[in-house]
């Protein structure tokens, strides 16, 4: 039936497979290595199957991409690899799962044993969600049950590979497949689900993926991080089976800085599983039911341009809003939104007082009226990039903006509601027009209701030909995209940079006009509508867009690559590649490090998950993102928010410093080993500062002693917790990777 070239190789030494990630093929003893497979372009579902004519099929090498070995790249296309293996009966003490260990994949794929799908990685173009790119780490394990799939042992079985190539290199690429029994152990985990919600807990869960039953011992202790003493010691037997994990569950006070191990040891083979994890901590004092006007006392808007601007009030609800002397041609809506136009130039000052049954706040508000006012105070609100990716849908942007709402951030000055890329249809109108894709049925329907809410919209495009994700760029078409941004009312335009190169190369135009240029085409289109869309410039590699993003009128520019929820990524981006730029920022002008990486993050490569940056690191990736005066453009997920993350968000005084109007950014102004000040002054007088410990140890410091003023210090207080400090409290430890926010008084 079909030709038998595929060499079931059994290495019984376990091979060097890939040193990136776990080597796990690597410590099984017996695993079929296979280097060949049966290949064919297109796509056709039953070719999962068994029993397929397989005959006709080429014969291909897995470990080079297929563009590498002759055939075409078939960008956008489909491809299929057929693998003819035998799975002979193994020594290790598990038969019911065997593990396929497949290479990298260029750029989605999905697996299958016998017919049934036993895992995929990224998502298809054909699939609900449409197409997000797989993982980038290299391997794919997946697992299939022995029964489940219909594994003959000793006879002849079929995996099948499904691959789509979006662009470049297509299909299995650097290793060869290899398939192997795990070990009853390796169905084995131990995970530690910190949960935020308003009674804190981590649930302490063992999981066991085989059949055979583990029996042991399981040992947490929560550790008072501050003083070291053990809050909570518990022991206890349990045994794990299949289908049933055995969770315990630890509440914890959400106010004590805590740390939990836990330990499970197997009876039967004493394998030993530990985790531990810092525990998540609040700091931000509670809000207070009486109401507060959370948001800058300044919005800038040019003569004529329509205005939408929500004030951001907590407090309890019902709360009503009214303004005294608002300028004529603009009103306050009784839920606190300002809309209307102001002809004339000028600087428009008014009252605003909210009240509540427990009472009210009034705020001095001005409305800066000018060609040059947009972006008074770096831009606040949400990007779909990071925890959605490519997959980013109009429903999943609703949910976001909706838990904006609901969850008390638009209460502090989140606004802005942007997506990124994958929005874009392949084709445009005829008229050369853009149009959302299938996953946007209505773009004017979504910012409608978004302005109804007082909620501003931003949008993603490129100046090159395609964008970053492979969508349609703007080369070409600016005047009309900037026509098409008003018309479907957009505020915010994020425009990036990637297929762009292919220009330069094109013209050999090499330097800093090469990247104006274009730039400037988009800036005059855009200011041409009548109505404000914040310019957001997202250039990266050598074009150094702090150096020339004002001669482009640009209100924001990218001053770092793409951000990665890991504490290497978070150093470099927001400490080494920040230094010596707060020259380059001023008010409408703001320099960009990327969006948060708190909370649910997952850039659309298959689920999301926790932010890896630990509490204090996100403590520091909050304080230092805030002393930058950057965009503050949450990237995580905000209808699956937990408490912890929206306080971490929702401070008022940590907000004031990046929101302060007179704009400056903060500089690196001390240095002393692991310890970095970072500070900024402030429109009050007096200055913010940052004192972090960006070392691997944790460190004892005298926080007067590193105030970077000659000045003697009145008042010193801890931004986050919202007080100011005594003597005794001056002498702290920071732990590694984490932070105290200052604030200091002369
Ligand atoms: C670039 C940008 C990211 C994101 C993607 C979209 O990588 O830097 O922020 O916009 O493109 O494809």
């Amino acid at each position: 039936m079909k030709k038998l070239f595929i060499v079931a190789l059994i290495t019984l030494v376990g091979l060097q497979a890939n040193a990136q990630e776990r080597d796990w093929a690597a410590e099984v003893s017996d695993k079929i290595t296979i280097s060949k497979a049966l290949f064919k372009m297109g796509d056709d579902m039953t070719w999962a199957n068994r029993d397929v004519d397989d005959s006709s099929w080429g014969e291909i090498d897995v470990t080079k991409c297929w563009n590498e070995q002759g055939y075409p790249a078939h960008n956008n296309g489909f491809a299929w690899y057929r693998i003819h293996v035998n799975i002979p009966k193994s020594s290790t003490d598990q038969q019911n799962v065997i593990v396929v260990n497949i290479p990298k994949v260029d750029d989605a794929d999905e697996c299958f044993v016998n017919g049934k799908r036993i895992g995929g990685s990224g998502s298809m173009p054909t699939s609900k969600d449409g197409y997000a790119t797989g993982v980038f780490a290299p391997e794919r394990y997946y697992e299939a049950g022995v029964k489940e799939t219909g594994i003959r042992l000793g006879e002849d079985n079929v995996i099948a590979i499904r691959a789509y190539n979006r662009g470049g290199g297509g299909g299995m690429c650097e290793d060869s497949v290899y398939v192997f029994f795990p070990k009853a152990a390796d169905g084995l985990s131990l995970r530690l689900n910190d949960i935020s919600e308003s009674q804190h807990r981590c649930d302490v869960e063992i999981v066991n993926k085989y059949a055979t039953i583990s029996n042991g011992l399981l040992e947490i202790k929560l550790i008072d991080r501050e003083t070291g003493a053990v809050a909570k010691s518990i022991k206890k037997m349990v045994s794990v089976k299949r289908g049933k994990p055995t969770v315990v569950s630890v509440p914890y006070d959400s106010n004590v800085m805590y740390q939990l191990t836990a330990t499970y040891t197997d009876e039967k083979i004493g394998e030993v599983f530990e985790e531990t994890r810092q525990l998540k901590y609040i700091l931000t004092p509670p809000t207070p039911e009486t109401p507060r006007f959370n948001n800058a006392p300044v919005f800038g808007v040019r003569p004529g341009s329509p205005i939408i601007y929500r004030f951001a009030v907590s407090g309890e609800r019902p709360m009503k809003l009214r303004g005294n002397n608002i300028p004529e041609g603009v009103e306050l809506t009784e839920e606190g939104v300002l809309i209307g136009s102001i002809k004339n130039a000028g600087d428009y000052t008014f009252t605003v007082t909210a009240e509540n049954a427990k009472g009210k706040d009034t705020q001095f508000f001005t409305i800066k009226v000018g060609a040059d006012k947009i972006g008074q105070t770096p831009p606040m609100g949400w990007n779909s990039w990071n925890c959605w990716g490519l997959s980013v849908s109009q429903e999943k942007v609703i949910a976001s903006a909706q838990a904006l709402i609901d969850k008390g951030l638009a209460d502090y000055g989140y606004s802005y509601v942007n997506i990124d890329d994958g929005w874009e249809a392949d084709e445009r109108n005829a008229d050369g027009s853009v149009e959302a894709n299938e996953k946007f049925p209505s773009m004017k329907g979504l910012i409608d209701w978004l302005h109804e809410r007082g909620l501003k919209f931003g949008i993603y495009s490129t100046p090159g030909a395609t964008t970053c994700g492979n969508y349609t760029g703007s080369l070409g078409y600016e005047k009309e995209d900037a026509a098409k941004y008003n018309e479907w009312g957009v505020d915010y335009l994020k425009y990036d940079w990637c297929s762009y190169e292919d220009e330069r190369h094109k013209n050999n135009d090499w330097g800093y006009a090469s990247c104006i240029r274009p730039y400037l085409l988009m800036q005059q289109y855009l200011r041409q509508q009548p109505r404000d869309i914040f310019y957001s410039l997202g250039p990266l590699g050598g074009t150094e867009v702090h150096l020339w993003g004002l001669y482009c009128d640009g209100d924001s520019w990218r001053t770092a690559p793409d951000i990665e929820d890991d504490w290497a990524t978070v150093y470099r981006v927001g400490f080494r590649l920040q230094e010596g730029k707060s020259q380059y920022s001023s008010v409408g002008h703001w320099n960009d490090p990327d969006m948060l990486v708190v909370g649910k993050v997952g850039w659309g490569r298959g689920e999301l998950r926790e932010t890896r940056l630990t509490p204090d690191e996100q403590y520091t990736h909050i304080t230092l993102w805030t002393l930058l005066a950057s965009n503050m453009l949450i990237g995580c997920d905000i209808a699956q928010m937990d408490d912890f993350t929206v306080k971490l968000l929702c401070n008022n005084e940590v907000n004031a410093i990046n929101q302060d109007v007179l704009g400056k950014q903060a500089d690196l102004t001390k240095k002393d080993g692991d310890i970095e000040i970072w500070s900024r002054p402030l429109a009050d007088g007096s200055i913010a500062v940052g004192v972090f410990n960006v070392g691997d140890v944790d460190h004892e410091v005298d926080l007067k002693a590193l105030i970077p003023s000659d000045k003697s210090a009145k008042v010193i207080r801890d931004v986050w917790r919202q007080k100011n400090l005594a003597d005794e409290e001056l002498k702290c430890n920071i732990p590694l990777h984490g932070c105290r926010y200052l604030k200091v008084a002369f």
